[in-house]
């Protein structure tokens, strides 16, 4: 059986160092959070951001707009909230209703984009200088430090090219070779299959089986010795349950470690944001170089 990569504690230990680094610096730092419309998931998602902000000492404020607010509206808060000293973070839930959310995302100052969305954030990870990361690739990253696999030269990552870049760079950062392969790619099982990291956001509920993992043959041939790393992004609702892209039953016999749904990447995000929002309020104390 695979070893369980273990989010859920993962998240509460960063949580905890996140909380006495607050205390111990003796600073305040802000999030504030723009939540467009009524989708359930992303009220749901806005809720456990705020409870941890409040637990660890992150100043929280929300701003709720109708489906249909103007994009000059929401940049215009923005652009009030990139001049208020006491936010240091600021992020838009998403996806947004209807709103362009490339241009809203491009209206929040970089040295506050708690997300690490931001077109220049993106840039300078891109040429390895990073500084805020998108939180869910950071925790994917955390997770597979956890596992200590440090021998593993390749991964694959399923899912869109804006969720699977900033893994790919951050691999990249660690010597490791990264793959964006498409949920629809007609081999994405050979490609699965060779690779020693996986990490699937298909969103599609057990796209990934057992067979798909990458094993050696041991003991005459009669037994598979799993090699693989499998980190599971998935959330999608099924009958009322949250089902990742893994198919647990015969992943767990293939893989050597795994991240589950519920209790793998989805607390880690969460964490993460914290931690980039404390990195925001660090970077706000510093001057700007001209
Ligand atoms: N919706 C789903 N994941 C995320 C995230 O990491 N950040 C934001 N802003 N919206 C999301």
């Amino acid at each position: 059986m695979a070893q369980l990569l273990d989010g859920k504690t993962l998240a509460q230990t960063i949580r905890a160092k996140v909380k006495a680094r607050i205390q111990e610096l003796r600073i305040h730092p802000g999030l504030a959070v723009i939540l467009v419309g009524d989708n359930p998931a992303s009220r749901l998602y806005v809720e456990l951001k705020q409870k941890a902000c409040e637990e660890v000492g992150i100043g929280f404020e929300k701003f709720l707009y109708p489906a249909d607010i103007s994009e000059e509206t929401l940049m215009a808060k923005i652009r009030e909230l990139n001049t208020r000293k006491e936010i240091h973070g600021i992020l838009v839930q998403l996806p947004l209703p209807s709103q362009n959310a490339d241009r809203i995302i491009s209206a929040i100052d970089p040295k506050k984009d708690a997300d690490g969305f931001h077109r220049s954030n993106m840039q300078n990870l891109k040429e390895g200088k990073p500084g805020l990361v998108p939180a869910v690739a950071l925790g994917i990253m955390k997770l597979l430090e956890s596992a200590g696999e440090t021998k593993a030269k390749t991964a694959v990552v399923v899912g869109s090219e804006l969720f699977a870049e900033p893994l790919v760079y951050l691999l990249r950062d660690k010597g490791i070779t990264a793959e964006i392969v498409s949920p629809e790619d007609p081999s994405i099982s050979e490609k699965t299959k060779n690779s020693d990291i996986l990490i699937v956001a298909a969103g599609k509920p057990e796209l990934i089986k057992g067979n798909m993992i990458k094993t050696r043959p041991s003991f005459f041939g009669i037994f598979q010795k799993p090699l693989a790393v499998v980190i599971d992004v998935g959330t999608t609702k099924v009958n009322g349950k949250i089902k990742g892209d893994v198919e647990f039953s015969s992943v767990s016999r293939a893989a050597k470690w795994l991240s589950p749904v519920p209790c793998g990447v989805g607390p880690m995000t969460v964490a993460m944001l914290l931690v980039n929002v404390v990195k925001a309020c660090k970077l706000a104390e510093k001057p700007t170089k001209h």
